[in-house]
């Protein structure tokens, strides 16, 4: 964890209620260990989606946790579309999100992202990045050709529970997720052409901005 206990309690108490939808997928998650996104990370998402405007391009949808509330903060008739690979995660996602109006304007596109992110044109106005960690520099690379003016990477995981900072690998970040994460921070920063920030929110969330 990159916060410690004490502000994590803290960070619960000013977190607003989720409604009554998003709460049953963070209890879906929990009790299968899915890995959705920190409830800060999928707010951060949502408020730069209803900023910069979609559309949005999701690499890693799991059950559509933030991809519902992307969809939710894009005005209008916003879209939101999201790679999985994971048949039994996009047959989650479909449910839930079809139980909600803003949720059924999510397209889910099931298949290896370093696939088919390639058939998705955009522009897109945010692409959030948040597949398998080994891909981030593919699916950075592909988002970056794919971004509208003004448009905006996000990127999570970055700080990988602080195995990010600590350069070793866990039982649950491996040693080439940590170098992978590693290598992409220290590139974004390096490049002149980008505005990069890594935020230590949820899991370490960066952000780049073509300049
Ligand atoms: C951390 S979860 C995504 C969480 C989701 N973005 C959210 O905010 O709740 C990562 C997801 O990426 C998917 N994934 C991993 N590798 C992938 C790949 N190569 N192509 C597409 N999806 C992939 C996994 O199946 C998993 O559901």
């Amino acid at each position: 964890m990159i916060r410690t206990p004490r502000v994590d309690s803290y960070l619960q108490t000013v977190r607003p209620s989720a409604d009554p939808l998003l709460r049953e997928m963070e209890a879906f998650a929990a009790e299968r260990s899915i890995p959705i996104a920190d409830p800060e990370t999928a707010a951060l998402v949502a408020m730069l989606a209803r900023s910069i405007g979609g559309p949005v391009l999701e690499v890693g949808l799991a059950i559509g946790y933030t991809a519902l509330q992307a969809a939710r903060a894009l005005s209008g008739q916003g879209q939101v579309v999201s790679l999985e690979s994971d048949p039994a995660m996009v047959s989650a996602a479909a449910g839930f999100l079809g139980r909600d109006e803003a949720g059924r304007r999510v397209t889910i596109v099931q298949g290896d992202a370093r696939e088919t992110m390639a058939d998705q044109a955009g522009p897109f106005g945010i692409v959030f990045v948040d597949a398998d960690k080994t891909g981030f520099p593919i699916y950075v690379d592909l988002a970056r050709r794919r971004l509208r003016p003004g448009g905006m990477i996000v990127i999570d995981n970055l700080l990988m529970d602080g195995a990010g900072a600590d350069v070793v690998g866990t039982p649950h970040w491996s040693q080439a997720s940590v170098d992978a994460g590693r290598a992409l921070s220290r590139r974004l920063a390096e490049d002149p052409g980008l505005q990069f920030v890594l935020l230590p929110v949820g899991d370490g969330v960066g952000l780049a901005q073509p300049v």
